[in-house]
């Protein structure tokens, strides 16, 4: 099936869905300007952030991941007053755009940007006794997606959602015997998903602006 139809059908959900929308395009805007790759969820799937977020009542978020905060500012507008999202980033250039454009956008007061590795800031987030986050959405260097799973189970309660962004890559999660790191952290952690009891979770091929790619989507949920 040609990428050039998914690209259509792409656009016309978004222009008909989706409200036309200058905080967003601000950052877009921004976000290219400063030299960030265009790899942030597309408007429609920021969308889906969103209304996963507003379903499950988040008042709490963890993002993995921030980029330019794009998809930082569609779950922020999930959020009720007083809600908070705590967004991860490892570059310190990507973090100061982010900030902005988060300001930018109006939810400054709603969005906390944490620069440095994740792997260093979840085990600082859980010392210092976060309340549980009511949704994870993890999208960040891959290879360390189980790790980014086990600190999401730690760091969420039952009744939370954990969202991965880029598991299905081209149809590359497939590949038992693949040497890319990525690939194989997804596989892990589709592993980790099977075999943990805390966790109801399938996966979602989806194609568009960004290609043939996927989410996963995990509940946790209560073991007697
Ligand atoms: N969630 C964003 C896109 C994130 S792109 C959106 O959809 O709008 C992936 C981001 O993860 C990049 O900004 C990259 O710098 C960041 N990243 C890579 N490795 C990281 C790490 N170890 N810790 C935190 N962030 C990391
Ligand atoms: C890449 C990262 C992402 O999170 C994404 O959604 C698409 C592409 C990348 O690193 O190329
Ligand atoms: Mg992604």
């Amino acid at each position: 099936m040609p990428r050039a139809l998914w690209d259509s059908v792409d656009d016309y959900i978004t222009t008909t869905l989706l409200p036309s929308d200058p905080a967003l395009a601000a950052t877009l805007a921004t976000s290219a300007t400063e030299g960030l790759p265009p790899i942030q969820v597309s408007p429609a799937q920021g969308r889906l952030l969103e209304l996963l977020a507003r379903s499950c009542g988040a008042r709490r978020i963890l993002e993995v991941g921030t980029l330019g905060g794009y998809s930082t500012i569609w779950l922020a507008r999930a959020l009720p007053d007083g809600g908070r999202v705590v967004s991860l980033e490892v570059d310190p250039h990507h973090a100061d755009v982010a900030r902005r454009n988060v300001t930018d956008a109006g939810m400054a007061d709603r969005v906390a940007v944490r620069t440095g590795p994740a792997l260093v800031t979840l085990p600082l987030l859980a010392e210092e006794g976060a309340r549980p986050f009511d949704l994870v959405f993890i999208d960040a260097d891959k290879p360390a997606n189980p790790d980014y799973l086990t600190w999401a189970l730690r760091l969420t309660r039952p009744g939370s959602l954990i969202i991965i962004d880029n598991v299905i890559r081209d149809g590359a999660v497939l590949d038992a015997e693949s040497e890319d790191a990525g690939v194989l952290g997804v596989r892990r952690c589709f592993d980790m998903v099977a075999a943990e009891p805390r966790l109801i979770g399938t996966a979602i091929q989806t194609v568009g602006s960004k290609g043939y790619d996927g989410f996963a989507i995990a509940l946790v949920v209560d073991v007697a």
